[in-house]
């Protein structure tokens, strides 16, 4: 794995991590709270970006559901499971900070602590690469834990003004904040969905 681009230790492998969701869904809880909401942001058939992948549980559900998904990870062994439960959707291995897939999608999740999870004094390149793919009237969504009560010990503490700016000087704006991937208003917790959007072009 490209070392520097990320906090993101691999502690877990892909299998372990993939097998820990895949026993939470087993217990009847529902694992899929990220890609509910992502599908209810979207038009059916919309193209989404899941930036920070992983084992591809968020773009697996949501090609399931008929949304045209790519996803990138940097660490290989996350990518590995995402390729043997989807081989056909496309993974790529690649740094957000650096990302450049020549091409916008309506819909750029990243979910699960990737912003925090980058490298140190990466993070606001890593918004604006995440930005850059956002193509005009969609939205970047993300979620993250903003305390060290909500992130693992590998993570940065990103402040949410720090987020919105660097969203904002990417020509986005914020649409709503959310406590949860449910749908609750966000009243100052230690966790937030952000939802900015591109504004579309006007003549
Ligand atoms: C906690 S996992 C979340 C995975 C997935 N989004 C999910 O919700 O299940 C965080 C992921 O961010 C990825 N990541 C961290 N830094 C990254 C970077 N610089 N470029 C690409 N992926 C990165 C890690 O490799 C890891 O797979």
């Amino acid at each position: 794995m490209m070392g520097s681009v990320t906090r993101w230790t691999g502690a877990a492998t892909g299998e372990e991590y993939a097998e820990r969701f895949d026993a939470l869904a087993a217990t009847g809880a529902d694992v899929h709270g990220e890609s509910t909401l992502c599908a209810a942001l979207v038009v059916p058939g919309a193209t989404v970006l899941d930036a920070g992948c992983g084992t591809g549980r968020v773009a697996i559900r949501l090609a399931e559901r008929g949304l045209t998904c790519v996803g990138v990870d940097v660490d290989p062994a996350m990518l590995a499971v995402a390729r043997a439960r989807a081989p056909q959707l496309r993974w790529v291995e690649a740094d957000l900070g650096a990302l450049d897939l020549g091409e916008t999608f309506d819909l750029v999740v990243a979910a699960g602590n990737v912003v925090p999870l980058v490298a140190e004094g990466t993070e606001a390149a890593t918004v604006a690469r995440l930005a850059a793919h956002v193509g005009e009237g969609g939205a970047l969504v993300a979620g993250f834990g903003l305390d060290r009560a909500h992130l693992p010990s590998v993570a940065a503490v990103v402040a949410l003004a720090d987020y919105d700016a660097w969203c904002v000087a990417a020509g986005l704006r914020l649409e709503r904040r959310l406590a949860t991937w449910e749908g609750e208003a966000y009243a100052g917790g230690g966790y937030a969905v952000s939802i900015h959007r591109r504004p579309p072009q006007t003549l």
